[in-house]
């Protein structure tokens, strides 16, 4: 098939294949999460041999990086023309009405914050997303299908005290100082120190069984959870500027960097310590970049697979 077939054939199917989703409850096991404005609601999406995503896949570059054993893939040609546009247009009209610091010292230090969108803006978002986004569910669909697994969101948004820890989160960044990006340092989550909501056993004989709540990510019949980043930056914006992704190993020294270039995405174990790249460059209002980053949990449906190594044997499969 000619590229121009492909394309076409890719623009086909955004409208003959659509995000199959489905609504769920997750248990809250953690006490310090049960207060009122968590909300444990999970997205599936439901396996389904799409066609879009391996034709996709077939035209993309994917490359595999491994930092403390943890697995990053970063993803380039996966989008066409007309859908990288109109996330670009989105992410430029869009409201991120939202000021997120690094921490409360980049605040005082007077810093120009990031912006994010607030709760309403989210859902809307995740509801009815640009159509790079429609393919990002429908690539999870496929994966989940091949992987035999069960792909979906983290808990939607679940609030301790004072910090909330979201599924689905946003970032527009144009200036990032260095102290901001050391201080930014975190991990998305820690299955090691155990998580706060249930994930259901699904090769259990009960049916209500959950796995244990701390348990090595991606091992042999134990979810993986991982974080997925999808970027769009403006037509100012080059990796000259920097705000990239920085990974680290466990004492927190930088090991790598995935750089925000437009319509890039990156698949990594968001428990690995990450932060935002500093800029390389002055702040300027017209060079921004945003990343769109859902946290997911790969939950196998066989107790003898390591959902890691599967994925690893998919994305493989594609490499040239
Ligand atoms: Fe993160």
């Amino acid at each position: 098939m000619a590229d121009q077939e492909r394309t076409a054939l890719k623009q086909s199917l955004q409208a003959t294949e659509l995000p199959k989703i489905k609504k769920d409850t997750a248990v809250i096991t953690s006490e310090r999460y049960k207060t009122p404005r968590s909300s444990p609601l999970v997205f599936h999406f439901e396996p389904y041999s799409f066609t879009s995503p391996a034709l996709r896949l077939q035209d993309s570059t994917i490359k595999h990086e491994v930092v403390s054993g943890k697995d990053v893939y970063i993803i380039d040609d996966f989008f066409i023309e007309s859908e990288a546009e109109e996330l670009r247009n989105f992410s430029t009209n869009a409201t991120f009405s939202k000021d997120i610091f690094a921490n409360n010292e980049s605040k005082v230090k007077g810093e120009l914050p990031d912006r994010a969108m607030d709760s309403k803006e989210k859902w809307v978002f995740f509801a009815n997303p640009p159509q790079a986004i429609k393919e990002l569910y429908k690539l999870m669909s496929w994966l989940s299908n091949e992987m035999e697994a069960d792909i979906s969101t983290l808990p939607w948004e679940m609030y301790d005290q004072d910090i909330c820890a979201p599924a689905f989160a946003t970032n527009r960044v144009v200036f990032k100082s260095k102290e901001s990006s050391e201080l930014g340092k975190h991990k998305d989550y820690d299955t090691d120190e155990g998580l706060s909501f249930g994930i259901p056993v699904l090769y259990a004989k009960e049916p209500q069984q959950l796995h244990p709540s701390s348990f090595p990510n991606g091992s042999e019949g134990k979810p993986w959870l991982i974080s997925l980043m999808a970027y769009a930056t403006s037509p100012a914006f080059s990796t000259k500027h920097g705000l990239g992704t920085i990974f680290c190993d466990d004492d927190g020294k930088t090991k790598m960097c995935a750089d925000s270039k437009n319509m890039r995405f990156v698949i990594f174990e968001g428990d690995i310590i990450h932060s935002i790249e500093s800029a390389k460059l002055p702040a300027n209002p017209d060079a921004w970049r945003v990343s769109y980053v859902f946290k997911l949990i790969v939950n196998p449906k066989r107790k003898d697979q390591s959902m890691k190594k599967r994925m690893q044997e998919i994305l493989q499969s594609f490499q040239k």
